[in-house]
């Protein structure tokens, strides 16, 4: 099928609730993909941050093979050999605190598990969450959710949900009391634009969270799994959180999501009062173990580190010699640029000169590439982006 082809099937059938780029993308190997013409492009959207160690990687589809051709399905309610290898090699990656996992299909379903495992384990029923803070689309996530664009259709959502200023400890120290079973924050926020807190928050709310007996929830859902450059982003400001919620890159691209927590915690939560039909699919874990074996074995994590050093070096000094860029910001390859104005047309035309991009809010541009991108392919993001700036600075601004 062409892309007109593709398009016309799908702007027919498909529910309309994405902002769609006029592109099909129908193949893909490390930081580039192609489209249905096999024109390529760097991917510095990554699948919305999913592609964590390149498309397609050949160990990933073989092990996703190999399990599809061994055994597809397995409910949780039954022991599975592929389930127990992810497992091992998961909670070897993260602290050892974090060690009683429940394995779900998406970031939403994390952040749904982490809510309610709170509430029961504290017996408490107030969340505070943060302002510009994003969580997920199902109902309680979105009542985590702060931007009243996602909720406003939807309420009431479920009560009992406060939200206070990102990165402010006094805000959070009203808010906080005996009666909050859970914080729930972003270690950096993603979908509101890369925004990274002073050094010292994320410490104060453990102290605060350990002080009146809430949970700690960190959502390391984009920041996680090494796109920071650290495992977890917590890892950055020295913070040990109670609970972690991870999705996105774990398997590579399948639908998975991780609530990790310890076994008290977790265990709080009786036989049946919380599960899911596919969670722990075996064809998923065989793909989430074969992405971390190849995170290790291909040291893809410092890569995130050093590329992303790299990559943000390069924006900052595009950022000094044009006048259009307001902030750059963020950790490894989780970054944003701030710009005066709206980004929808320079996503556009990135798109038609062979780069893909994020947005994250109107006005900033944000790149989430694999773990894998080099820095020739940076230079080319940068060299495109720098072109396409000029022309909207020379358009916007007066000389
Ligand atoms: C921090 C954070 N939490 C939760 C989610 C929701 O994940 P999903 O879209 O898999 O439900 C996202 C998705 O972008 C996210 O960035």
């Amino acid at each position: 099928m062409n892309t007109a082809e593709i398009r016309g099937v799908e702007d027919a059938h498909l529910a309309r609730f994405y902002a769609r780029k006029p592109l099909a993308i129908v193949s893909g190997k490390g930081a580039v993909v192609f489209d249905a013409e096999g024109k390529e492009y760097v991917d510095c959207a990554g699948g919305y941050g999913t592609c964590i160690v390149g498309h397609a990687h050949p160990a990933v589809a073989e092990a996703i093979a190999q399990q599809a051709h061994k055994l597809i399905s397995c409910h949780g309610s039954t022991y599975n050999d592929a389930r127990a290898q992810l497992l091992s090699k998961l909670v070897g990656i993260l602290p050892t605190e974090l060690g009683r996992v429940f394995l779900s299909n998406s970031g939403a379903e994390a952040v749904e598990c982490a809510i309610k495992v709170s509430r029961k384990f504290t017996g408490r029923r107030k969340i505070i969450a943060f302002k510009n803070g994003y969580h997920g689309k199902t109902q309680g996530a979105l009542s985590a959710t702060w931007d009243s664009k996602y909720r406003k259709s939807f309420e009431p959502l479920v009560p009992d949900f406060t939200h206070v200023s990102y990165g402010n400890f006094e805000t959070v120290k009203e808010a906080i009391s005996k009666d909050t079973a859970a914080v729930l924050v972003e270690p950096i926020q993603g979908e509101s634009g890369i925004r990274v807190p002073p050094p010292d928050w994320l410490p104060l709310l453990r102290d605060l969270t350990h002080d009146t007996g809430a949970v700690l929830i960190a959502d390391e859902i984009q920041t996680g799994f090494g796109r920071t450059g650290k495992i977890l982003a917590c890892e950055h400001f020295s913070v040990k959180p109670d609970m972690i919620c991870l999705a996105k890159g774990i398997a590579s691209g399948l639908p998975i999501g991780v609530t990790a927590s310890n076994a008290e915690i977790m265990g709080s939560v009786a036989v049946g009062e919380h599960s899911s039909t596919y969670g722990g699919n075996p064809v998923v874990c065989a793909a989430a173990e074969a992405t971390i074996g190849v995170l290790l074995e291909e040291r893809l994590v410092e890569n995130a580190a050093k590329v992303g050093a790299y990559f943000k070096q390069k924006l900052v000094d595009m950022q000094n010699d044009l006048r259009i860029i307001r902030e750059v910001r963020g950790l490894g390859l989780m970054l944003g640029t701030e710009m005066r104005f709206d980004v929808y047309s320079i996503i556009q035309s990135a798109i038609q000169n062979g780069v893909l991009l994020l947005d994250a809010g109107r006005n900033v541009l944000r790149f989430l590439p694999p773990f894998c991108i080099q820095p020739d392919q940076v230079d080319q993001v940068v060299s495109c982006l720098t072109a396409i700036l000029v022309k909207e600075q020379i358009a916007k601004l007066p000389s």
